[in-house]
């Protein structure tokens, strides 16, 4: 079965061709981060013009790339949330028409199922149960997966989401949005991470996250030290890094050993940090568990995803009609 995915979310217009739910044959992002890093984040309303214009090309390429044509395709997935309104809009109403023009069925995926689906699209995917870490702009959750349709939420973020931290750091030491590749890119450049930021357990067996201290915590030091040289910038980015992946790790582990569960799959943009990586499964194979995570490509927002995860919707008759509409804000 081929599906067409689509993907408009935020702030990426994507599209993909995807056979089978696996084997990828086209996967096209067209990024607007050039457009809003001027604001230091996403701005909706320009995000929602900047699908529009990009949503037909994109498709198009993603076509072409593939080489099909447009009779080939057999199904749509696209992002129904959760998101900014205006620009799933934009995605799933394309999907919409498209579906209903050519009477093909549509899959309304939700983009935290999708983030999850990345890892399926892996050579070697992670096997059930799995423990599933999605940690972006918006989110950081940790899910207990025990089916290609069961999604338990462990735990999730009560304030700040990673990456959020990692772009209002970035904003702080004027390193420019989005800040999770350029801190760590910094970070790199020191091998010692001397500054001690605080990591924020919360209670005794939580899986919750709370970021938000230790981002008051670096505007202080900061605020604090008035000259700010490159190096303590360095310095500033390997600290704060430091103290994001500890609890990202110790709280996954915990996660897996609760369950008994012996596989972790990280995914999103924050998953695309190999320091991140590094560190989890150095950690995680001293405890005999095994952590997967996808290729860069596919840890930031991409269509090929949602096709993935539309490909199993699909399968299962969870299709949708054409009065289903998007929504912002959801749990899975
Ligand atoms: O999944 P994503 O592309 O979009 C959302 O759904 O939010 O994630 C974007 C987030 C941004 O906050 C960005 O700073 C962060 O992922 N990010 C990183 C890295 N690359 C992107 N954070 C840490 N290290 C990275 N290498
Ligand atoms: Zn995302």
């Amino acid at each position: 079965m081929i599906i067409l995915g689509i993907e408009s979310s935020c702030d990426e217009t994507a599209a993909a061709v995807v056979r089978n739910g696996t084997e990828i044959l086209s996967s096209i992002i067209a990024s607007q981060i050039d457009t809003h890093c001027k604001y230091g984040g996403v701005v909706p309303e320009l995000a929602s013009r900047m699908h529009l214009e990009a949503i037909g090309p994109v498709v198009n390429e993603a076509v072409e790339k593939a080489g099909i044509t447009l009779e080939d395709i057999d199904a749509v997935a696209a992002t129904r949330g959760p998101g900014l309104i205006g620009a799933l809009l934009v995605g799933f109403s394309f999907a919409k028409a498209f579906a209903w023009a050519r009477k093909l069925p549509l899959a309304g995926v939700n983009h935290l199922e999708a983030h999850i689906y990345s890892l399926a699209l892996m050579e070697k995917p992670p096997g059930f149960p799995f423990i599933a870490l999605v940690v972006s702009g918006g989110h950081t959750n940790i899910y207990h997966v025990t089916s290609p349709h069961t999604f338990e939420l462990m735990g999730q973020t009560r304030d700040d989401a990673a990456g959020e931290a990692f772009d209002k750091v970035s904003k702080m030491l004027d390193l420019g949005y989005p800040g999770g590749p350029v801190i760590e890119a910094l970070a790199k450049t020191t091998d010692t991470d001397l500054i001690k930021f605080p990591r924020s357990m919360l209670e005794k067996n939580s899986f919750d996250f709370s970021f938000s201290g230790l981002k008051s915590s670096v505007a202080r030091y900061i605020h604090n030290h008035k000259i700010i040289t490159k190096e303590d910038k360095a310095q500033i980015a390997a600290s704060f890094q430091a103290a994001v992946i500890d609890v990202l790790s110790c709280k996954l582990l915990n996660a897996a050993k609760f369950k008994g569960c012996k596989r972790i799959g990280i995914s999103g943009g924050v998953s695309a940090n190999q320091t991140f990586a590094a560190l989890l499964s150095q950690k995680a194979a001293k405890e005999g568990i095994q952590v997967f995570y996808p290729p860069i490509c596919l840890c930031g927002d991409n269509a090929a995803m949602i096709a993935a995860r539309g490909f199993t919707m699909i399968k299962q008759g969870q299709t949708c009609d054409l009065d289903h509409d998007v929504f912002s804000r959801t749990r899975i």
